[in-house]
């Protein structure tokens, strides 16, 4: 046994459990106890999937696995950084209510909270915001890449594209196990996601790039480089700046979803962060997961009026039209704490811009879904979703961008899961098993002639 195996094995043996899981294996009469691990903090009881493999009717066999599709009931790694209650509608990071947080952090605060733990005293806090102000500038050369895509690109396929480029850029950045390369590449993501995210809005509307302010902070600077015109010095609405400030932290991060387990199972083969965090970008792309509050705009616009509400919930209830965007997750099974904020915050960007013509449609979908038995019976409530889309868009982000500043929030919470997976010493290579379903050998019989176009007569 290697030393690294005895280690692990030693650790294995000293692992606390809390009681045993007793199975009766009916096929052979055999008794098998599987340890119940102790708890998590907050009470997940879990047993190791391989503890099942010994589980078998004949030496030798592969014994029993889980089968557990889309990881509906599967705990893939231990993490001290989020903490999600979907029953009681609780979201935490490192332990801080993000009720707390939305009210009095920054974003740069949240995301330094996210991947180390606890909130920077002053001194690491200004380190931290100089760094990441200094390493907003992207290489000239992103500029001309950027100048390839049609006018009309997804923004979420260029961002996705041009993050992933940067890994051409900063080759040094594959170095993963050495912490200084890790601290550069994290400190360039946070720095550069909103230079990219504003570039690809620019490259939309054929306005010139603007490049960094770093006289500003993060949010300012960003809102800078979308909207500046001839200006010498973009000055944001106030208002503008603290609503995105509040939906980055609410966005920053979000335990094991889509994106994350993305990030995570593509960091796992030890490619560097740019492209794990490129393969994050892809999957909050879908419009299950980022894309919804896209979906949550198109589908508001498609219902175009309050008296076509109800025709339209009795559709999605019918099965005949989409589902209720915006509504229901996977986790959240009470209100999302995150859309209780995002609706108050809706309320204060309307109060200064006006009342948004699509909010009534909003207000009377949500109304008419919490009071409808199909909804209430499935645990169907708004996600954060529901309202962002009608934030972005009084504060002119067109529909189609809404999902790429969600990215931007959530490569903060991205960087800090793909570090921990990283130092995780039980975390290997992601590598599912399957059940095969598909045919016994058989033996190969083509059914097609001329398969070489090139000696073709
Ligand atoms: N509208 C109507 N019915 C719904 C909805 C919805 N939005 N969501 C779920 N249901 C129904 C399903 O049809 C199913 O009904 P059934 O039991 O009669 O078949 C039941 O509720 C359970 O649905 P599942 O698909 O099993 O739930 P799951 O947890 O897998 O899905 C998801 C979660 C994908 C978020 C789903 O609720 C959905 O599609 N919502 C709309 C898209 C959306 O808003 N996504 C954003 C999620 S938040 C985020 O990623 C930031």
């Amino acid at each position: 046994m290697s030393t690294t195996q005895a280690a692990k094995s030693a650790k294995k043996a000293a692992e606390p459990t809390s009681g045993t899981l007793d199975i009766k294996d009916s096929r052979t009469g055999k008794n098998y106890s599987v340890p119940i691990l102790e708890p998590g903090t907050e009470g997940d009881t879990t047993v190791r999937a391989m503890d099942l493999r010994q589980v078998k009717v004949e030496s030798g066999e592969f014994g029993i696995m889980t089968y557990d599709p889309a990881f509906m009931n599967t705990a893939s790694c231990k993490s001290a950084i989020t903490f999600i209650d979907g029953d009681k509608g609780i979201l935490r990071y490192r332990g801080y209510p993000i009720e707390q947080l939305a009210e009095d952090a920054t974003f740069l605060e949240v995301a330094w909270l996210l991947r180390h733990g606890e909130l920077p005293n002053q001194k690491e806090y200004d380190g931290w915001v100089r760094d990441i102000t200094f390493h907003t500038y992207v290489h000239e050369n992103i500029k001309s890449f950027l100048g390839g895509f049609r006018y009309n690109a997804h923004p979420m396929s260029m961002l996705c594209s041009s993050v992933a480029a940067l890994s051409s850029f900063y080759p040094e950045a594959k170095n993963i196990q050495d912490p200084a390369e890790r601290e550069i590449s994290i400190v360039r993501l946070l720095a550069k996601l909103p230079t990219l995210a504003a570039f690809c809005f620019r490259h939309a509307k054929g306005l010139p790039f603007i490049y960094p302010d770093n006289d500003l902070g993060y949010v300012e600077n960003f809102l800078s480089m979308v909207a500046r015109m001839s200006e010498h010095k973009y000055e944001a609405n106030p208002t503008f700046v603290k609503a995105l400030e509040v939906l980055f932290i609410l966005h920053a991060d979000h335990e094991q979803n889509c994106s994350t387990s993305a990030v995570r199972a593509v960091g796992s083969s030890h490619v560097d962060p740019f492209s794990a965090i490129a393969a994050g970008i892809a999957a909050l792309y879908g419009p299950l997961h980022g894309g919804a509050n896209e979906a949550v705009l198109r589908m508001i616009q498609e219902i175009g009026d309050p008296k076509n509400v109800n025709s339209f919930i009795d559709d999605v209830k019918g099965g005949k039209g989409s589902r209720l965007m915006g509504f229901g997750h996977r986790v959240y099974k009470s209100y999302d704490p995150r859309a209780k904020i995002v609706k108050k915050l809706a309320y204060e960007i309307f109060e200064q811009v006006g009342m948004d013509k699509d909010l009534e449609i909003a207000l009377k979908l949500e109304e008419a879904a919490l009071s409808d038995e199909y909804f209430v019976s499935r645990k169907l409530y708004p996600n954060v979703d529901f309202y962002t889309g009608l934030i972005y868009r009084s504060m002119a982000f067109p529909t189609d961008y809404f999902t790429v500043l969600f990215a931007v929030a959530r490569t903060a919470g991205w960087l800090a899961q793909w570090e921990e997976m990283l130092l995780d010493n039980e975390q290997k290579i992601a590598r599912p098993r399957q059940i095969y379903i598909g045919p016994g050998e058989r033996g190969y019989k083509s059914t097609v002639s001329n398969k070489f176009p090139r000696t073709r007569k």
